[in-house]
């Protein structure tokens, strides 16, 4: 499939107007406005666009909920925090195709009703978002922003926000709260945002990749867009392979391709470096289970991943080859969900930290078996229950190492050491680690 997405992004000036222009940029913009907000999210509806931050819940249903009869004002939230590890994708898309992202926020408003978009940006990127306001600040200088665009008398403004730099501003109602300027702590649902957002009123949040999809609906048709996937996993996608590949990056393709081609195809991540074997992937983000060498041929789609027992979350794929201890990639990871943990819901707060403390031990030799199955029941009295996914999230590592890898944890009581990274470390050059 060709990039469509990304297709000129390695051209110099990618990201200007100019360049955006000549590829019929703001082009959807003015056809969407020639049809009611009621038709866009039809169109939207039609095509299957599923939301690409994480939980590919679709993006039509998400709009058609929000509540036009209200009185209050609307808005559509762009979640551009992409603080799941293993993501990059969005940044691309921010720093590389600017005006593809203003376009899909303008054309949300339309539908929904908003006025006003927020791009709600992770911390850390602070030069994305002086890319992001300067795109901002030429397509309202070019009248694609503003007042009565295209004489059709809607109005529209593009806001960007930076965050604190916290992975929980990332979950919807959180990231409301941060940027109503409290604490990134999510809120009890229902009521969902589509009736109880921002500042309490109706609003859409979407991830940046899901919005810079619209325009391509607009422009080409719900049928084009759903052709170009399997049955229910339209459009292109992109996904960000990294870890132990011979070629790591964001590559876009349909959701026809498998894991296989996506990890060991020449045009994407070239396969596992150094003659090692492939040990497990994590198809989705850190967050999601654990697949493994014979699933390699499952597609890389949002039903195809979930039939195959994980999720395909942001499409980040953790490859891993058989230099990884299980264990220690467990203990890897709820060092970030223990730091990361916001601290509302007592189960995520003492869970994270406690599962941590647990796996140091186990990983450093000085575990018990009575240990390992303790770590199993912290991570099943986190799972489900806290306010957010974030709970999930964090219990997910340790449920999902100890369901395929529970022997090397075994191995690591019986041996009271880590052979695994004593044969890893051996082979680094020294001083590497
Ligand atoms: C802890 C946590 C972190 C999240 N981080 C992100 C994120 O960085 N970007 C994102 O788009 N969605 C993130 N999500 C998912 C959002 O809550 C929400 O589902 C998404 O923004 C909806 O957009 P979509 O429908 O376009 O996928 C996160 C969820 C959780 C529970």
């Amino acid at each position: 499939m060709e990039p469509l997405l990304t297709p000129h992004v390695r051209q110099k000036n990618a990201f200007s107007l100019d360049s955006y222009l000549q590829h019929d940029g703001y082009e959807a913009m003015r056809k969407a406005l020639t049809h009611t907000p009621d038709q866009i999210i039809d169109m939207v509806k039609a095509s299957g666009l599923r939301g690409r931050g994480g939980a590919g819940f679709p993006t039509g249903m998400k709009w058609q909920f929000v509540d036009r009869k209200s009185t209050k004002p609307r808005y559509i939230v762009c979640n551009a925090d992409e603080s799941e590890p293993g993501t990059f994708k969005d940044h691309v898309l921010m720093e590389r195709n600017p005006h593809l992202l203003i376009e899909g926020c303008a054309i949300g408003c339309y539908a929904i009703g908003a006025k006003v978009a927020y791009i709600y940006i992770r911390g850390e990127f602070y030069h994305v978002q002086q890319h992001l306001e300067a795109a901002i600040d030429e397509a309202r200088a070019k009248g694609y922003l503003g007042k009565n665009i295209f004489g059709s008398g809607f109005d529209c403004e593009v806001y960007v926000h930076r965050g604190a730099g916290a992975y929980e501003a990332g979950e919807e109602t959180a990231l409301l709260e941060s940027l109503e300027g409290k604490r990134a702590q999510p809120r009890n649902k229902p009521p969902f945002p589509a009736l109880f957002g921002l500042y309490g009123c109706p609003t859409a949040v979407n991830n940046v990749e899901t919005l810079t999809n619209v325009p391509l609906i607009v422009a080409k048709g719900p049928e084009w867009f759903a052709a170009l996937g399997p049955e229910k996993n339209g459009g292109p996608k992109l996904y960000c392979v990294s870890g132990h590949v011979k070629n790591p990056g964001v590559f876009e393709a349909s959701m026809n391709i498998t894991l296989r081609e996506l990890i060991e195809g020449e045009k994407y991540a070239g396969g596992v470096p150094n003659g090692r074997q492939l040990k497990a992937v994590i198809p989705g983000g850190s967050s999601v289970p654990i697949l493994l060498p014979d699933q390699l041929d499952t597609q890389a789609s949002f039903d195809a991943v979930a039939k195959a027992g994980s999720l395909l979350g942001s499409a980040a794929i953790i490859v891993l080859d058989d230099s990884v201890c299980m264990v220690w990639l467990a203990k890897n990871l709820l060092h970030f969900y223990k730091h990361e943990s916001c601290g509302k819901c007592t189960p995520c707060r003492e869970g994270t930290d406690w599962m941590y403390k647990l796996l140091t031990k186990i990983e450093g030799g000085h575990g018990t078996m009575r240990d390992i199955d303790l770590l199993g029941s912290v991570a099943n009295n986190v799972n489900g229950k806290t306010l957010c996914a974030f709970g999930d999230a964090a219990a997910t590592p340790a449920l999902t190492t100890l369901k395929h890898f529970r022997h090397e944890f075994e191995a690591h009581v019986r041996e009271g050491r880590c052979t695994l990274q004593a044969e890893w470390r051996a082979r680094q050059p020294v001083g590497a680690h």
